[in-house]
């Protein structure tokens, strides 16, 4: 049976098709392309040697849904298509609620309509904002303080709902914390447009030199050397969490989940990481603290590891070791054909 990854051609939903193909599983990725290349389909199939099918859709469209859930004969399915900028959502709320809410109702109903139960969700760690206690478990308290992390937690509460409809569906939320790195082969990455927000992919444009210096957003934090720490991922480590919850979703009505290692990283520390994987000098300038950044956030891994059986394999050296071996062999991403 089919798996549909709404959202496959993105940074993460592309290295969940490489894990499910080569476990075997049939996919079709469902996405409108607005935050990913086509040629991301032509690299998948040079990783596994099959070209996963692809439907150009858009979530928010029911009747397109169905037909390709249909048409694919599809039994589950994993939903990552949204936007994910903290920036933009305050600048256009009204865009991120469509996208993230709404389009996640539409799926949901279209999912009713044809009888498919299954769907793991893409969330994230932002969904708890300021930590009361660290390490974050899933009973911690959700207070969002961005409109993006407000849609996560609408989606998680619709799709809660939906788990206790009249035609159920068997839910298993992932929270994301920070997903780095990217395939082994460096044939598949992170892409993002103009000058990337997130740390990993602004110290890779560093590194090759396409921006001159990292601001380090506030040095004066109460961690170990002032800067932020956060729970990096890798993102191969990330993509077996899905298949992990897929294969487990139709034990329980709805799952909620941390997906992280457990391991807080400084900014100084990844700097210091990369450079060392890259051979590379990463200028560095410390800057005022980022409007909206928390000190310090890292998962607690316990209940992935006890319902999942799943634990992140990859450190912070493999993480920097794939993401500059991506950057190094495509300085100008998916352009780089
Ligand atoms: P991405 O932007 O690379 O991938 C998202 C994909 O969804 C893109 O291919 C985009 O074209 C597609 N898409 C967006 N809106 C769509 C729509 N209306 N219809 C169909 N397709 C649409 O992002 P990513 O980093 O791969 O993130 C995937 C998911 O994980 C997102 O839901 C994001 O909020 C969530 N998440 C990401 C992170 C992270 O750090 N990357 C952290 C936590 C949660
Ligand atoms: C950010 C989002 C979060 C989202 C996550 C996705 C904000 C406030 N939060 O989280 O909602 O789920 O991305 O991965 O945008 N840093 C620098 N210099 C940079 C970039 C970042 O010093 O150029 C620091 C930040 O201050 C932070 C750490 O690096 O301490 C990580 O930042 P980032 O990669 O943006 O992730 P988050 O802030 O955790």
């Amino acid at each position: 049976m089919t798996v549909m990854i709404t959202g496959g051609a993105g940074f993460i939903g592309s290295h969940i098709c490489v894990e499910l193909i080569q476990a075997g599983r049939k996919v079709v990725i469902f996405d409108n392309f607005c935050n990913s290349h086509p040629e991301v389909i032509n690299r998948i199939r040079r990783i596994t040697g099959t070209a996963p099918d692809a439907v150009r859709g858009d979530v928010r469209d029911v009747q397109a849904l169905i037909s390709a859930l249909s048409a694919h004969g599809c039994s589950s399915v994993i939903h990552l298509a949204g936007l994910k900028s903290v920036a933009d959502s305050v600048s256009n709320p009204a865009e991120y609620y469509d996208c993230n809410v709404v389009g996640t109702l539409r799926l949901s109903q279209a999912m009713q309509q044809t009888g498919v139960r299954n769907i793991v969700f893409s969330s994230s760690a932002t969904v708890y904002g300021e930590p009361d206690v660290l390490p974050l478990r899933e009973d911690h308290k959700l207070a969002p303080f961005s409109p993006y992390g407000r849609t996560k937690m609408l989606a998680e509460e619709l799709l809660g709902d939906m788990a206790h409809s009249q035609s159920p569906l068997n839910v298993a939320i992932l929270r994301y914390f920070n997903p780095v790195g990217c395939h082994e082969s460096g044939l598949i990455g992170e892409d993002p447009n103009g000058i990337p927000n997130n740390l990993m992919p602004h110290i890779s444009r560093v590194a090759i030199g396409q921006l001159p210096v990292l601001n380090i957003y506030g040095n004066d934090y109460p961690t170990s050397d002032g800067t932020g720490i956060r729970d990096y991922v890798h993102v191969v480590d990330l993509a077996a969490g899905h298949i992990a919850a897929l294969d487990c979703v139709d034990r329980q009505r709805v799952l909620k989940v941390n997906l992280g290692t457990g391991q807080g990283t400084s900014v100084l520390e990844l700097v210091d990481a990369y450079t060392r994987a890259s051979g590379k000098m990463i200028p560095i300038t410390f800057a005022p603290r980022r409007l909206g950044d928390i000190a310090s956030y890292y998962a607690s891994a316990e209940l992935a590891a006890d319902v999942l059986g799943w634990h992140a394999k990859r450190g912070i050296a493999e993480m920097c070791r794939d993401a500059w071996n991506w950057q190094r062999k495509n300085p100008n991403g998916y352009l780089d054909q």
